[in-house]
């Protein structure tokens, strides 16, 4: 059947997503597969209204798109489509409700506090150790992220942040190295050890600089190396995630990892880290496409 390659999306992560569907579709054609492209921007609902397609595949980040939304849309209408089904994809892309679960679940996350009122600020700066990270709850590409020392500091980077997401996280700043892991098909690929000169690994290291560094192999010994994959498999898996994902994972000065969070749709631009795992695993982009589509079918 017909593919729909879905992108773009009204979310702030738009021109990343129109990166990854391009990415995807051109991938998709060259397997052979019949499929377009469909830029989804307005009323999310029109989208399975008289479809000339029967399969989607995913490659919206963000609200809307990552969120279970049109997720729960497609299901409705009885319509496949690639990777993690709708309570995964809402879970996932609230980063605070997905720590609960990574606690309750007795997997390792930073200490964090949610903020819901500037006020909060000399409290949290006094429970939580400095310096901390600030960020709105469900976003993505580091949008809105802060490196914080200060309450005034805090107090700053939390309204920037409340501007993006009614929903604010503050959680424990891990110097790292940052590391990430991608999923494909319930199986860890290699990890990739991340460094940017950057404060972090933030929306221009990931899109724009050519000075980010990304390791693969990782740097770790093999057992930490397998220690890191198990970690974001279970975190893969308490979520209830489908098929592929990516778990950004920091690691701080005694060894000990720490998980950030989980991807439902993570990136597939050039720039992007799941190809350049599945590559490290002989996995080339066309054929990592064609997995996760496949999946559907079942
Ligand atoms: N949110 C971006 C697309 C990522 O995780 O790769
Ligand atoms: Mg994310």
């Amino acid at each position: 059947g017909r593919v729909a390659v879905f992108m773009g999306g009204d979310s702030a992560e738009r021109e990343v997503s129109l990166k990854s569907g391009k990415a995807v579709l051109a991938a998709l054609l060259s397997a052979g597969v019949d499929a377009f492209a469909v830029d989804v921007q307005g009323c999310l609902l029109r989208t399975v209204e008289n479809p000339d397609f029967d399969r989607v595949f995913i490659a919206l980040h963000g609200r809307g798109g990552e969120d279970g939304t049109i997720q729960a849309i497609l299901s409705q209408a009885g319509i496949p489509y690639t990777g993690s089904e709708v309570l995964a994809s809402a879970l996932a892309m609230d980063k605070l409700r997905t720590k609960y679960v990574f606690e309750g679940c007795g997997l390792p996350t930073p200490r964090f506090r949610t903020m819901a009122d500037v006020r909060d600020a000399a409290l949290i700066v006094s429970e939580l150790k400095t310096p901390l990270s600030v960020k709105p709850s469900r976003e993505g590409s580091s949008i809105g992220i802060r490196k914080v020392h200060t309450a005034d500091e805090l107090a700053e980077a939390y309204e920037e942040a409340a501007a993006l997401d009614s929903l604010v996280l503050v959680e424990e700043w891990i110097e790292g190295p940052e590391f990430t892991v991608s999923l494909l098909q319930d199986r860890a690929l290699p990890a990739i050890g991340l460094s940017t000169d950057h404060v972090f690994y933030d929306y221009h290291a990931k899109y724009l600089a050519d000075d980010t560094r990304y390791r693969i192999p990782c740097g770790l010994a093999p057992d930490d190396e397998l220690r890191l994959q198990q970690l974001a498999l279970d975190a893969f898996r308490v979520v209830g995630c489908r098929t592929w994902g990516r778990v950004d994972i920091m690691q701080d000065a005694d060894g000990q990892f720490w998980l950030l969070e989980v991807n439902t749709v993570p990136g597939m631009t050039d720039h992007s880290l799941v190809p350049m795992s599945a590559k490290a695993a002989g996995i080339s982009f066309e054929e990592l496409v064609v997995r996760i589509l496949r999946d559907t079918l079942e």
